[in-house]
């Protein structure tokens, strides 16, 4: 039929797009994954989700060509299973894409999420054309995907391009993975987060930390920082700085022709853009200045699915 379904596994929600051989999104279904409930109940709404999205596009699951799912790291693309995902508390070594297969009737394929949206993004949005891109996601977590010569680069077990765990400060903030000072734990949206609310305590004499922590999201920092609040411009200059710093490796590993930026925080717009442009020019090579352009990435919440459901026909 040429219908393929696409899974994307996030700590907070689950979504799932029934993509067409045009590439066209038949149907869809997002659930929230309630990660707190364990991997058994997540695998059963991930089964659910499926059978939503295939129904609304008005098919069966046997109409299916393929079926791929991606989740985030770490996770073994060669054996399918999921390892130790700091945003998926209490999955350890779970064989994600047996337990599909074997629910589903059919061969699954897993990798990682933001290499899913890497390979989407270069074939359906801000990568089209160009042979050599990389992306990273900043939400939650950060993540990223490399494509070299024209190739989703996966190392030896899909581990590649873990851009958000490159670690910038060996002092700095502990990371979820358990290192200190990682590209993730000084520039997520949860980094951002939780460096305002550490400061802003700090700074309000009796201020209550823990409820402070509780209550400022990333979209709040940039909100406050539009507003004039110094400190919120503060921390953003301190995330964009880490952030400019870690692309410019990143430039300087891969030599792309583009550097898609995704996720909840490059929603930012301008107010990330402007600033990361000019900082990653300043710290790459001179000669590399005008060799690649950094955009905002095009395809929205659907990303990881789509991504996924390629890298499932891929597979075959
Ligand atoms: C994980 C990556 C993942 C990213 C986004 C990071 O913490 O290590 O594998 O791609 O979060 O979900
Ligand atoms: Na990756
Ligand atoms: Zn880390």
């Amino acid at each position: 039929s040429g219908y393929t379904l696409g899974i994307d596994l996030g700590g907070t929600k689950i979504m799932t797009v029934v993509v067409s051989p045009e590439g066209r999104v038949a149907g869809e279904a997002r659930l929230d994954t309630l990660a707190h409930e364990g991997p058994d109940a997540v695998i059963a709404r991930l089964l659910q989700s499926a059978e939503q999205a295939v129904a609304q596009a008005g098919l069966r699951m046997a109409d299916l060509e393929a079926i791929g799912v991606c989740a985030p790291g770490p996770l073994d693309v060669t054996t399918g299973v999921v390892l130790s995902p700091p945003n998926l508390p209490g999955w350890i070594d779970i064989p994600l894409r047996a337990r599909l297969a074997q629910a589903l009737g059919r061969p699954v394929y897993l990798d990682n999420d933001a290499n899913a949206a890497a390979l989407a993004e270069w074939r359906l949005g801000a990568g089209r054309g160009t042979r050599d891109m990389i992306y990273l996601t900043v939400s939650t977590g950060i993540g990223g995907g490399a494509i070299v010569d024209g190739r989703l680069q996966h190392g030896k077990m899909g581990a590649a391009a873990e851009f958000g765990h490159v670690i910038l400060e060996p002092d700095g903030p502990r990371c979820n993975c358990g290192n200190r000072g990682c590209l993730e734990a000084l520039a997520s949206g949860t980094a951002i987060a939780r460096a305002y609310a550490e400061r802003a305590a700090r700074r309000a004499a009796g201020g209550n930390e823990a409820f402070a922590a509780k209550t400022v999201t990333a979209r709040d920092v940039f909100a406050r920082q539009a507003e004039g609040d110094p400190l919120a411009a503060e921390v953003i200059a301190s995330a964009v700085r880490y952030l400019a710093i870690g692309i410019a490796n990143f430039v300087h590993i891969y030599n792309p022709e583009r550097v898609v930026v995704g996720g909840g925080v490059a929603s930012a717009g301008d107010a990330l853009f402007t600033p990361l442009r000019e900082q990653v020019r300043s710290y790459v090579f001179p000669h590399l200045r005008d060799s690649f352009t950094i955009e905002p990435a095009a395809l929205g919440t659907h990303v990881g699915a789509l991504g996924a459901a390629l890298l499932g026909l891929a597979a075959g």
